[in-house]
């Protein structure tokens, strides 16, 4: 494939899928290519499931929100019979787009601004204007996404033959411990990072850099060793846990917790925070109090919108003097010494002085995603 000036072929990815030793970063070109990204966006965002939100987003009939995905809008909406539904936003008429916020609640039917045809919240032709008499209200529903749900997450894909959700995340640890279907949203952060989404996923997955690049986290977090928990590796995900230094409950400025742990949780889960990234942009981190998942999208080679999310139990949310910012500006602050450590990577991987590297010891998790990549990358070249 042609990329700009210098043509990426798979031989170029092949250093990058052998043995984790031997084995040297994604060449540049993967970085910085509209191509490479056109063919991200159909071969994997496109055909891949995807976290896009929470059933707890739109809790009651007529709820809804809209998602971009390898740029078709979609909308996902709960219907009268309290089932999740996801559609393309497009009108079975002549096209138009359909609903133009990003969310909103309790919608009777999605009505199309332009000749007034009319949907049920089940994606049925409800009423279609002086149509005539031979036309087919059935042969003209919304057109629907695949969706799946796992532990209170939404998912979507956009390939209709794609293997069911719990299929793909058949070999994902369980999570149920963590109860995240109950936990409420306390926060949210939506960032746009002038770096390309995979060097989110793989700063994300190596603490190589946490010593010298998040002070407030080396101080209250350690890297543990392969040899005492396992690296967790599966079809669909990658990750590990850190354990927190003794004396320290959670992943806060304080290092302590104001917050009730989430009830049932082993004294053991109490010390260690699980960091997932379940591919190809979901960054899922279990804490004893609350959990913190980010979906990285990609707008550009060099530039992604990352929608960061704090959740926690429905007793510290409904708390009066419920405060989650020793949290918040915890993983606020971190998420921007990555974002700065992304956009810096940008900027050389982008260069001509770019050679792809060698990997570190402790980066076996980012030469795993960069491996799941490369495969991904090489069956669409
Ligand atoms: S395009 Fe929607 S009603 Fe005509
Ligand atoms: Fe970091």
């Amino acid at each position: 494939m042609e990329v700009g000036q210098r043509s990426l072929r798979v031989a170029d990815l092949e250093r990058t899928r052998v043995v984790f030793g031997e084995a040297r970063t994604l060449p540049g070109e993967v970085y910085i290519s509209d191509d490479v990204l056109r063919l991200e966006q159909r071969g994997i965002f496109a055909r891949e499931w995807l976290c896009v939100g929470r059933e707890a987003d739109i809790p009651m009939a007529g709820d809804w929100f809209l998602k971009e995905i390898a740029g078709d809008s979609v909308i996902v909406l709960r219907g009268t019979d309290s089932m999740i539904r996801a559609f393309y936003n497009v009108c079975r008429h002549r096209g138009s787009r359909l609903l133009d916020e990003p969310q909103g609640r309790g919608l009777a039917r999605v009505l199309c601004p332009y000749h007034s045809w009319s949907y049920q919240l089940d994606g049925g032709l409800q009423n279609a204007p002086r149509m005539g008499a031979d036309f087919c209200k059935g042969d003209h529903s919304l057109i629907p996404v695949s969706i799946g749900f796992h532990e209170g997450f939404i998912f979507l894909n956009l390939d209709r033959g794609a293997q069911p959700l719990t299929q793909w995340l058949a070999d994902l640890p369980g999570l149920a411990r963590f109860r995240i279907p109950e936990l409420k949203r306390g926060r949210r952060i939506e960032y746009d990072v002038r770096a390309n989404w995979k060097l989110i996923c793989e700063n994300y997955s190596e603490c190589y850099h946490c010593a010298g690049a998040h002070p407030q986290l080396a101080r209250i977090s350690e890297q543990i060793s392969r040899d005492e928990r396992g690296q967790e590796i599966g079809a669909c995900f990658n990750g590990g846990p850190m354990r927190l230094r003794d004396g320290i409950e959670t992943m806060s400025m304080s290092g302590r917790s104001t917050l009730p742990t989430i009830p049932g949780l082993s004294l053991d889960d109490c010390r260690y925070v699980h960091y997932y990234v379940i591919y190809p942009n979901m960054l899922l981190s279990p804490h004893p109090d609350y959990v913190l998942v980010h979906t990285a999208w990609p707008l550009a080679p060099d530039r992604t919108h990352v929608v960061c999310e704090w959740l926690f139990t429905e007793e510290a949310v409904g708390a009066q003097d419920f405060d989650p910012s020793d949290v918040v500006d915890f993983w606020d602050l971190t998420n921007r010494q990555d974002w700065a450590l992304c956009e810096r990577t940008q900027a050389g991987v982008s260069s001509r002085g770019y050679r792809p590297g060698p990997y570190q010891s402790s980066e076996d998790c980012v030469h795993i995603f960069d491996r799941w990549y490369a495969d991904r990358l090489a069956g669409l070249l």
